[in-house]
């Protein structure tokens, strides 16, 4: 079984033989697809003139802050735009894919993030309001492989529910690490709009999880939270996680024979 997070970076510039690439994987085996899209969330909220803001903790993650105006309108554009956009570019292809976000079935919840320590302009630590963030807590993997037995590909929005069965915006790319594991997937791949990791002018080929982990002040944002999540998914269990692009030939299949990306591995 293989999770794949489909970076809303590339959705739309996805090579012209990714979507083959998908179909023959998934008739091979099990295919589990994650999304992310913050980009179209933002130009969305700017078209509807609910300006976003973005916090960054005092490890260099970046995230949206989310309160419940965003957190509406993350919902609307994950799950009723980005998600079907990939779900109908899939059905196009002969893949039988089934968009749900964490909601559904209760799949997926998180812990809403009471407080934020985040770093403020003059650089000094501030807590703010969690507003509808959540550090995901646990994936119920029951929904997802019901539709795997039954032929069909998950295709997984990135919200969870929280205790008070409120709607919050987790991140992608780890919603993509918990899903791998809770499923006890082999490996998870980030496709991206990028090869992989970049350090020092070079795409790392291959890392252990600690040579991940002590690269993440390194890296910029968007890269960061991808790779913090693949030492996530390593730590839960996951064989492999990957990162690769999505602009070049199959690009699934390339991410797996190792052909230019970024493999993590414990
Ligand atoms: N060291 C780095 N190596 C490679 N890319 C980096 C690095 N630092 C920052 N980046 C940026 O990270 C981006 C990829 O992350 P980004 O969040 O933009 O895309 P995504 O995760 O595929 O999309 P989404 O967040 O919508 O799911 C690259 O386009 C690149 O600009
Ligand atoms: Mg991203």
């Amino acid at each position: 079984m293989i999770v794949i997070k489909i970076g809303g970076s590339v959705v739309d510039g996805l090579h012209q033989t990714a979507l083959a690439d998908f179909k023959s994987l998934s008739d091979k085996g099990k295919l589990v697809f994650v999304h992310g899209g913050g980009k179209e969330v933002t130009n969305t909220a700017n078209k509807m003139g609910k300006e976003q803001k973005f916090v960054v903790s005092p490890g260099g993650v970046r995230s949206r802050y989310t309160d419940k105006e965003t957190a509406e309108i993350y919902t609307m554009v994950m799950s009723g735009k980005i998600n079907k956009v990939i779900v109908g570019m899939l059905v196009r292809n002969g893949v039988r894919a089934v968009g749900l976000t964490g909601i559904d079935g209760a799949t997926m919840k998180a812990e809403r993030k009471k407080k934020l320590i985040v770093i403020n302009d003059k650089g000094r630590k501030m807590a703010i309001d969690g507003g509808y963030t959540g550090k995901i807590s646990s994936v119920d993997p029951s929904l997802i492989n019901t539709m795997l037995d039954s032929g069909y590909v998950p295709v997984i929005s990135p919200i969870a529910l929280s205790e008070e069965f409120d709607f919050l915006n987790v991140d992608g790319d780890r919603a993509a690490a918990y899903v791998a594991s809770a499923l006890k997937a082999d490996k998870v791949v980030f496709i991206t709009n990028v090869n992989g990791l970049i350090l020092n002018n070079k795409l790392v080929d291959r890392m252990t999880v600690e040579q991940a982990r002590d690269a993440l002040p390194k890296i910029g944002f968007g890269m960061e939270k991808k790779v913090l999540a693949c030492t996530e998914a390593i730590d839960m269990g996951v064989n492999e996680a990957i990162i690769a692009s999505g602009q070049v030939e199959n690009p699934v299949s390339s991410a797996i024979a190792h052909n230019n990306c970024t493999v993590i591995t414990k």
